[in-house]
């Protein structure tokens, strides 16, 4: 597969599309239901949701959420590039459910498309439910694009511009 050609068909984002269904409650929001959990892959980043990290409502607090998105994205990326990269956009970010204090939660990632020096990631964010329970719900959804850089900051070309094995 020639992962320089642009974008990658068959992607989640893409899967989520067929998978949709839409209820009444969702405000247009596609609900995505638990069966679709992606069991088989290994998460990017695991999280434990912590006191300290709610809002004023009692919730996460969605930054928190963001940031480990971020963090989650430079991870996947750096399978393309050995070096600096920078977060230049995050798009399509939908909050679909609060997160509560102690769902483990799980951001899993997917290279969407590989240009020049950018790689474009969906990141999936999954909630179980406190202390042990197998209710799964997908909570964030976003599409994130990380440039690699020199020490200036300038643009570069990726030095590994395709998906390991
Ligand atoms: C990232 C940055 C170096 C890009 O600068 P630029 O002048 O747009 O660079 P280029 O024109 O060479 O574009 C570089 C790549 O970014 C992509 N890009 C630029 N703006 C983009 C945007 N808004 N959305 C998605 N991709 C974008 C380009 O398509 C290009 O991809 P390609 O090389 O794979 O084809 C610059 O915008 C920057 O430094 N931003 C701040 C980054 C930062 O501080 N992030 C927060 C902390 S990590």
């Amino acid at each position: 597969m020639d992962w320089q050609a642009g974008e990658r068909s068959g992607t989640l984002a893409a899967q989520r599309g067929a998978l949709a269904d839409y209820s009444p409650h969702s405000q247009g929001i596609p609900m995505t239901k638990s069966s679709d959990f992606p069991a088989g892959k290994c998460p990017t980043i695991r999280v434990v949701m912590m006191p300290k990290d709610t809002n004023a409502a009692g919730t996460i607090f969605g930054g928190l959420i963001l940031s480990h998105i971020d963090l989650a994205a430079a991870v996947e990326s750096h399978q393309h590039h050995e070096g600096k990269l920078v977060t230049v956009a995050m798009d399509e970010i939908i909050f679909r459910e609060p997160v509560h204090v102690g769902d483990v939660v799980s951001f899993f990632t997917e290279t969407l498309k590989v240009g020049r020096s950018s790689v474009r990631v969906d990141v999936q964010v999954w909630s179980e439910s406190r202390f042990g329970s197998v209710d799964r719900r997908l909570v964030t959804e976003a599409v994130v694009t990380m440039v690699a850089v020199d020490d200036s900051g300038k643009s570069i070309p990726l030095t590994n511009p395709r998906v390991p094995v």
